[in-house]
């Protein structure tokens, strides 16, 4: 049987019963339960059920278990699909464009097609992988949004979008030879493929990207936008037809959304340490936004090529996450280790940016012990390497 008929197998009212039967299993008990269900049901489908529960338990971190425990999934579209969370925002944003239609090109499993059509908005969903497709078609189902997606196995490259408000693609960025792929050109279709295919949407396009993209790879007549879930940085997307100014660039976390846009600042000013230390979420300095927020909070830098911004006060912002400092020295391990000891710190978060030592490895070597708990910052000062101790400030 191939993998398109072991899926649709799953589909058919035995497999959906013994998905059901398995979706807890815990997988030190997967040979047990393997070998007493092979009694009962086809050896097949017992070991498509559970690769698919395996998956699916994999999948729980983007979808949510209602969606997740519902969906079906390749290993590959586990790995590839937007989060829930992402996706939504994004389908959002296109739909506050007055977008109504969207051909998302390179569908995967179907993260985004299920958000856009959440979010109200008709989907065309393709991709050339067959079973990439069953899955998507067997999502859209799931999930009762079959109505607002059509699934269409075929090669993007191929397909007339004219009749769509907007285009969507997420290309795919990783390779069973090279695995994570880095250059924009080596995307599956290649990144200048996608921007041709944005600029031919009636109203609007988006294209993910790593987040990690050079900005000097976005495209003049695109908006980019860094996204965070959590604190985590979790795609770049390049905007098309948006309104928005040539080379604008906005950082978005979630949940939320809270959205900081570039006010195209320059470079903020490398100051003294002050009392507080801002460090700015990663959407935020990957999108070059640090001197917007040095400007939110009063503050500089501490060096000038580090991503820590100082403040002599308090002001809570949400691109960054705030801590009092109450020591700054140079960095020493012995001083480090004689400070927390005295300061009954048992409870040691390392930081560092600009700086080559290790966490777990200081963490070895000072050894913290008592109720306390402190967060250390390696970095460097006005070039110089130093430690700054503090608290995150709540
Ligand atoms: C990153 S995944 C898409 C994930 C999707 N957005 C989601 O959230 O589930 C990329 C997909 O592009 C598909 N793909 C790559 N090149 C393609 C092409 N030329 N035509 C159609 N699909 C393609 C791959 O099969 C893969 O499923």
């Amino acid at each position: 049987m191939n993998d398109v008929d072991s899926l649709r197998t799953l589909l058919t009212p035995e497999g959906r019963a013994l998905l059901d039967e398995v979706r807890d299993t815990d997988p030190a008990q997967e040979l047990a339960v393997a070998t007493r269900l092979r009694r009962t049901h086809p050896a097949e489908l017992v070991s498509a059920a559970l690769g698919q529960a395996r998956l699916r338990q994999r999948a729980v971190a983007k979808f949510g278990a209602a969606d997740a425990g519902r969906m079906f999934f390749t290993p590959n579209g586990v790995e590839q699909s937007t989060r829930a969370s992402v996706a939504a925002y994004r389908a959002e944003r296109f739909a506050a464009l007055g977008v109504t239609s969207v051909a998302d090109l390179c569908c995967g499993i179907g993260g985004d097609a299920l958000a856009l059509a959440r979010a109200g908005i008709r989907v065309l969903a393709v991709d050339r992988d067959p079973l990439t497709c069953e899955a998507a078609r067997a999502n859209a189902e799931a999930l009762g949004l079959a109505g607002l997606i059509e699934v269409r196995e075929a090669d993007v490259t191929e397909v007339d979008t004219a009749g769509y408000d907007a285009v969507f693609v997420d290309p795919a960025r990783r390779s069973s030879r090279r695995g994570r792929i880095f250059d924009p050109e080596a995307y599956a279709p290649p990144l200048s493929w996608a921007v041709g295919a944005a600029r031919t949407a009636s109203r609007a396009a988006a294209l993910k990207v790593a987040p990690g993209i050079p900005h000097e790879a976005v495209p003049e007549d695109a908006e980019a936008e860094w996204v965070s879930d959590g604190g985590d940085v979790k795609e770049a997307v390049l905007w098309f037809g948006t309104g928005a100014p040539a080379g604008a660039v906005r950082a978005t976390l979630l949940p939320g959304p809270r959205t900081l846009p570039g006010a195209g600042l320059p470079d903020p000013e490398v100051r003294t340490p002050g009392r507080y230390l801002y460090e700015p979420d990663g959407a935020v300095i990957r999108a070059h936004l640090v001197a917007e927020v040095a400007e939110q909070v009063g503050g500089g830098l501490l060096d000038a090529t580090i991503a820590y911004v100082t403040a002599d006060g308090l002001r809570p912002t949400p691109y960054a996450t705030a801590y009092e400092i109450t020591d700054r020295l140079p960095f020493h391990v012995k001083r480090l280790k004689a400070l927390l000891r005295e300061r009954g710190v048992g409870t040691l978060t390392v930081k560092k940016r600009g700086s080559a030592v290790e966490p777990e490895e200081l963490r070895r070597k000072v050894k913290p012990q008592g109720p306390n708990a402190a967060t250390v910052f390696l970095t460097r000062v006005a070039g110089a390497p130093t430690m700054l101790i503090g608290h995150p400030v709540r």
